[in-house]
């Protein structure tokens, strides 16, 4: 396995393999690495004949308050995982490799405007920045993206249409604790106390689904959700809402493909979950 930090060395190797014809797959991650992002470089492995994964915390997602400095890091523990994985390149690049400044953006309005995007204006900016990034430095045939960040895959999706990115998004499911908390980097943030409390969102996720399974309308849904989470005196809702999966846009009723997620604050810890109901 190859561990490169400059966007040349990384574009080199590349162009190599490309030159050979081999297909390129790339997980992008911000790294402290677990079995959610496993999963995606797994896929990745089967699907394509060179795997890239890029462990970047990137900083232009982050808001002035948010949590950037504190991001978990293990650069040893994630690249021995990759590596018993199989990945062939992990690009671990330094801020100044990725950006000087000033320096362009790239964003997508309206879709990045609801749900997180309320509470957090600048970070969808950040993310379609550096993802674009990513596509133009690795150029890969496949990239690999959880559904865990709902939202994210949706804007990533709109943005390799709208700009005509030549690579296929494929979206992988959501890997969950053995008790129904979705991993997240961000779990270790939290105490053993907030760790309990933290399952009333996989708790709501599933009342959630077995409700609209049901027939039932949306806002009954939305309410007995909100009451799930609300029961639990360390939680704190930033939202629960139901959106169209592809426009991300607040729907209320239940027709074809809904998206309903949340962000609740566990403590000081912001922590989001979802699911889709295909009707
Ligand atoms: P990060 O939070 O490290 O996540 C990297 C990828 O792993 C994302 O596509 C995310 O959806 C996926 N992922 C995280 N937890 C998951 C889980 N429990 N199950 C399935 N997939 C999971 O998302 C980012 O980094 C960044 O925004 C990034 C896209 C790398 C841009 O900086």
């Amino acid at each position: 396995m190859y561990v490169t930090t400059t966007v040349e060395e990384t574009r080199q190797l590349i162009k190599g393999w490309k030159k050979e014809g081999k297909t390129v797959g790339l997980v992008p991650t911000m790294g402290f690495l677990h079995e959610g992002h496993a999963s995606l470089i797994r896929r990745c492995r089967q699907e394509n004949d060179i795997v890239v994964v890029s462990d970047f915390v990137n900083p232009t997602q982050f808001g002035p308050n948010e949590d950037l400095e504190a991001y978990p890091r293990d650069f040893k523990r994630d690249s021995d995982l990759c590596e018993s994985l199989g990945t062939d390149v992990i690009f671990h690049p330094e801020p100044k490799d990725m950006y000087c400044d000033p320096h362009a953006y790239v964003s997508i309005d309206t879709l990045s405007e609801t749900l997180c995007g309320k509470t957090r204006p600048i970070h969808f900016k950040g993310v379609c920045t550096v993802v674009s990034k990513l596509f133009n430095i690795v150029a890969p045939d496949r990239a690999y993206f959880g559904q865990k960040d709902a939202q994210q895959l949706a804007i990533i999706r709109k943005m390799v249409q709208d700009l005509n990115f030549d690579i296929e998004i494929v979206g992988c499911p959501i890997i969950r604790e053995e008790d129904g908390l979705a991993k997240s980097s961000r779990n270790t943030y939290l105490n053993p106390e907030e760790r309990k409390a933290a399952l009333c969102l996989s708790k709501a996720v599933k009342a959630g689904q077995e409700m609209i399974s049901t027939g039932m309308e949306a806002e009954e849904v939305l309410a007995k959700m909100r009451a799930i989470i609300g029961a639990e005196p360390l939680a704190r809702i930033d939202y629960v809402s139901m959106v169209d999966a592809l426009t991300m846009q607040p729907v209320d009723k239940v027709e074809k493909d809904v998206l309903t997620a949340m962000a609740v604050y566990i403590g000081k810890t912001r922590l989001i979950d979802n699911f889709i109901y295909e009707v």
